[in-house]
């Protein structure tokens, strides 16, 4: 989408893919075949588009899925992670229990941009214990390079863009 949320940026935008039953379960489907063979035992996404994209995983692998979440939304004993926005920062929750150590954690979203948001929820699942075999996204925006701040992870991404 040209144009949002400002003008000269491009906005790329899941929700068509979603709208597309057949599409939102192919691309569902690629990502579960990227992880099938890394014996994971959880599923880790951050609020909000990290569910949409993450929790149709969980579930074609019948396995579990632990929600990321922004600040006053989990009601037990959580670890956090800070990490930073434009403008300001953001902080995200992950509750304590929601992943047990050495379990194998696959790590969700729909974007990787700068990097910033799955950065922190790969080190709550670490500081959990959780072992990240690996990390999904629909989209990579290439030019922001978040992949180097997450060198070391396996990283798979459906579709890469450049440009504006
Ligand atoms: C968007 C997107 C990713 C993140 C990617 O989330 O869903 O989570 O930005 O950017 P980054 O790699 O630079 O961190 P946003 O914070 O807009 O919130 P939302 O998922 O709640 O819409
Ligand atoms: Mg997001």
């Amino acid at each position: 989408m040209p144009n949002f949320p400002e003008p000269g940026v491009i906005f790329r935008d899941i929700s068509p893919l979603m709208q597309d039953g057949k599409a939102y379960h192919a691309a569902t489907d690629a990502i579960v075949d990227y992880a099938k063979n890394k014996n994971v035992e959880m599923i880790v996404g951050p609020e909000a588009r990290g569910f949409i994209v993450g929790c149709p995983v969980a579930y074609e692998m019948n396995i579990g899925f632990a929600a990321a979440r922004k600040k006053g939304k989990l009601p037990r004993e959580t670890v956090s992670a800070t990490y930073d926005l434009e403008y300001g920062t953001e902080t995200l929750y992950l509750h304590k229990d929601s992943i047990k150590p050495g379990q194998r954690v696959l790590v969700v979203d729909d974007l990787l941009a700068t990097g910033g948001t799955i950065s922190a929820t790969i080190k709550m699942v670490e500081e959990l214990g959780g072992i990240v075999v690996g990390t999904a996204f629909l989209i990579e925006l290439t030019d922001l390079h978040g992949r180097d701040k997450i060198k070391g992870y396996d990283t798979f991404s459906l579709m890469q863009y450049s440009g504006k």
